[in-house]
């Protein structure tokens, strides 16, 4: 269970933030870093051409899809769109990475990935979905996932994940990395990396006939192995014409049936912390931060089970 605490930012600007919100004592060394603990100014929503093609929640404000139902089997030609938009989200995902540098805004970032995307005739598929606000997903240090750019400006020893997801020709691609901004202490540099070694050895250990539960089975393992801790509260999913939909991919110890078939499309997105596991939703609905101030990094890659084993859709070549 997740413990959620609203934080008032209107409040926080106005007195020191501590008076509203105590960040518990992290555990052990959770390093350097600037921590987070307000929002900041979210520009107004950008617009997208008539002619893209956007999926169904642009238009009702609708909670999308449930989570309901067995995982989808892929056709052929299914799979070749999900290539296409997984190549795309992996392209620009890659370009926003060479932005995070000092003095950059996350608002800076997301106006860039919003163009490139809609120069690809592809819609980003996170605005409006569930009343996102913006095209990506930028979280900082103690921000778990799902921060909402806005006008802070990336500081030296920053982590930051980015998280792309495209809608091209009907369907989506997902993918995430967390990206260092000049000198990073030991600590953070750490997490970055093992985050992005667990996500590398969760893919290789897919393959039809796998049940989706080795998945979490392996990375509380690693977590325990690594002194660090699985945060809960997110999970990866199937994916295709729906953002989110079955399978569920539990990043931690877990019992969930069903077992990985040639033609399935899902992400893992393990999100792993220096501190505790638990985490609060921010005012804004969206940003999820660590309650004890912890970093946490954060990968994630949309992948597709074949006959053999597996391929990673949000590849860049
Ligand atoms: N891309 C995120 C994921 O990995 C979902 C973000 S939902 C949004 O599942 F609305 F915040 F975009
Ligand atoms: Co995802
Ligand atoms: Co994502």
């Amino acid at each position: 269970m997740t413990r959620l605490i609203f934080l008032n930012r209107i409040l926080m600007q106005n007195a020191p933030a501590r008076s509203f919100f105590q960040f518990g004592k992290a555990k052990g060394d959770t390093g350097k870093y600037e921590q987070i603990i307000s929002t900041g100014l979210v520009s107004p929503e950008r617009s997208v051409p008539d002619d893209i093609k956007k999926p169904k929640y642009y238009f009702e404000n609708l909670p999308p899809g449930n989570t309901l139902g067995s995982p989808e089997i892929k056709t052929p030609d299914q799979i070749e769109a999900m290539r296409k938009s997984g190549k795309l989200a992996a392209q620009i995902l890659r370009e926003c990475g060479k932005l995070a540098t000092v003095g950059t805004t996350t608002d800076e970032i997301d106006a860039f990935a919003h163009e490139k995307i809609i120069e690809a005739k592809a819609y980003p598929s996170p605005l409006r979905y569930a009343g996102f606000p913006k095209s990506i997903c930028t979280s900082i240090n103690n921000i778990a996932c799902h921060g909402i750019p806005d006008d802070r400006q990336l500081a030296n020893g920053d982590i930051i994940n980015i998280d792309v997801t495209v809608f091209l020709n009907g369907y989506h691609g997902d993918c995430s990395e967390t990206f260092q901004v000049g000198d990073v202490d030991e600590r953070g540099s750490f997490l970055v990396e093992a985050t992005r070694s667990c996500l590398e050895q969760s893919i290789t250990l897919c393959g039809p006939g796998v049940e989706f539960n080795e998945i979490g089975k392996f990375i509380e393992n690693y977590c325990d192995k690594n002194g660090l801790e699985s945060i809960a509260a997110f999970i990866g999913h199937g994916i295709g014409s729906y953002f989110h939909g079955p399978p569920e991919i539990y990043h931690y110890y877990n019992e969930y049936p069903g077992e990985m078939q040639p033609g399935m499309t899902f992400t893992i997105e393990p999100i792993l912390s220096l501190g505790g596991s638990e985490i609060a939703v921010l005012e804004d609905g969206w940003t999820a931060i660590s309650l004890d101030g912890a970093r946490s990094a954060q990968f994630e890659h949309t992948i597709l089970i074949t006959e053999t084993g597996t391929e990673i859709l949000t590849k860049d070549n």
